[in-house]
């Protein structure tokens, strides 16, 4: 019976983590999927995570009960804390909706099927270009999506004017989605000016701004400046949602880890709205793992080891700083044709290169360096001794 069914496509990023593994060659280098590795290209356990579940397993208390479907109530309150800031109106005031959820793909997932389901307007603007899995997830939640220009290849930055006109035409109450910090994949993130000047037409044309929120505190190493967007909308008194993810700044990939909020304007609204975020995720996977939760729980609860995070943390993002310097210097030690400063000048965990499709297969077939056909690196992914054998092949690569 299954003999008709087609062959899908391997996935835009992940299938290409696949590919990397079936390559045999020692010279090879994954650079497609955004997960950190050490420099000797390694993947990492937080020492603090690691601390956080050593407690969690001597913990007296602990059992392996199911989570209420909204998750764990100590975890869900302390990621609205993170993200709005411990004494932000929002939280106050009860605005604030929050469920536990499976990382940023399953926050994203949720927030969708509750837009489809209760709220008027079923279209969904995302940036050009985005995150692959954006353009899957809003459909398969029932949300048509729309394009908005993010990035001008030309300059290598952000687009403001064209995403200020097409944010003008967009019909009111479509919803926006908007990457809180370090821009996936182009590492090219709005100016704070520039956000005022977003927020302002988003309100003016009353529609409702979706965050994706993957990279607090990896991205600029401060956590407080990486949420400046979030905190400038919900501040400003306007409803919207906001998926987090701990993939990435707590390193907790495959523990699913990620939260769903929604600012709404009353705390009898709250109430209603987190009672319909449970009706989705029931029939969707019933309630979501502990493990994760219990150890972000655990790290942002206890003083100690939040600071210990916030060093451990901003160790991440000054390396993969230093990255970029070395590659830039590489480039331009072996002569490179052009302006490479835009790898300095962009943020987060990805480099988007310019490199062509085409440019991208030379990358992968004659070098064995793996990396979206997009054109984007994870510069976390990359180690000081592989600096200079990457330039030679972009160099090579671009010619082509
Ligand atoms: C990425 O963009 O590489 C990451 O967010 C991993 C993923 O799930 O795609």
């Amino acid at each position: 019976v299954w003999s008709q069914v087609p062959q899908a496509p391997p996935d835009a990023i992940l299938g290409v983590t696949e590919a990397f593994k079936a390559d045999k060659s020692p010279k090879k280098l994954n650079l497609g999927v955004g997960a950190y590795r050490t420099e000797e290209g390694k993947p990492v356990v937080l020492d603090v995570v690691k601390e956080a579940e050593q407690r969690i397993v001597n913990s007296p208390t602990g059992d392996k009960e199911y989570l209420g479907i909204g998750g764990l109530p100590e975890f869900c309150r302390l990621s609205a804390q993170l993200a709005y800031g411990e004494c932000s109106k929002v939280l106050q005031e009860g605005r604030v909706a929050v469920v536990q959820s499976l990382s940023g793909t399953g926050s994203l997932r949720v927030g969708g099927e509750f837009l489809a389901a209760h709220y008027p307007h079923k279209i969904i603007y995302l940036p050009t270009p985005t995150w692959a899995n954006h353009n899957k997830i809003f459909p398969n939640a029932g949300l048509e999506v729309r394009k908005y220009r993010y990035y001008l290849p030309r300059t290598r930055l952000l687009d403001y004017e064209g995403m200020m006109e097409d944010l003008k035409s967009a019909p009111q109450g479509a919803v926006v989605l908007l990457h809180a910090c370090a821009h996936n994949p182009t590492g090219v993130d709005p100016s704070p000016q520039q956000w005022e000047g977003i927020r302002s037409i988003i309100q003016q044309r009353q529609l409702l701004p979706f965050f994706d929120s993957a990279y607090q505190g990896f991205a600029s190493g401060s956590l407080e400046r990486d949420a400046t967007a979030v905190r400038m909308f919900a501040d400003a008194g306007m409803e919207l949602l906001l998926s987090q993810s701990y993939a990435k700044n707590m390193g907790l990939y495959g523990e699913r880890v990620g939260a769903l909020s929604v600012v709404t304007t009353d705390p009898k609204t709250t109430k209603k709205v987190e009672s319909q975020l449970k009706q989705v995720i029931r029939p969707m996977y019933s309630n979501p793992p502990r493990h994760g939760a219990a150890i972000v729980a655990m790290i942002l609860g206890n003083p100690k080891l939040y600071e210990h995070w916030k060093v451990e943390l901003k160790g991440m993002a000054d390396r993969i700083i230093t990255m970029r310097e070395k590659l830039h210097q590489a480039l331009v030690d072996q002569g490179a044709p052009g302006d490479w400063s835009f790898i300095l000048k962009q943020i987060g965990m990805f480099s988007f290169t310019g490199l062509t499709k085409e440019q991208v297969t030379n990358m992968t077939n004659k070098w064995h360096i793996y990396m979206t056909f997009d054109g984007r690196i994870s510069m976390a992914g990359l180690s000081a001794s592989c600096c200079s054998y990457l330039a030679e092949a972009m160099i090579d690569s671009y010619k082509n």
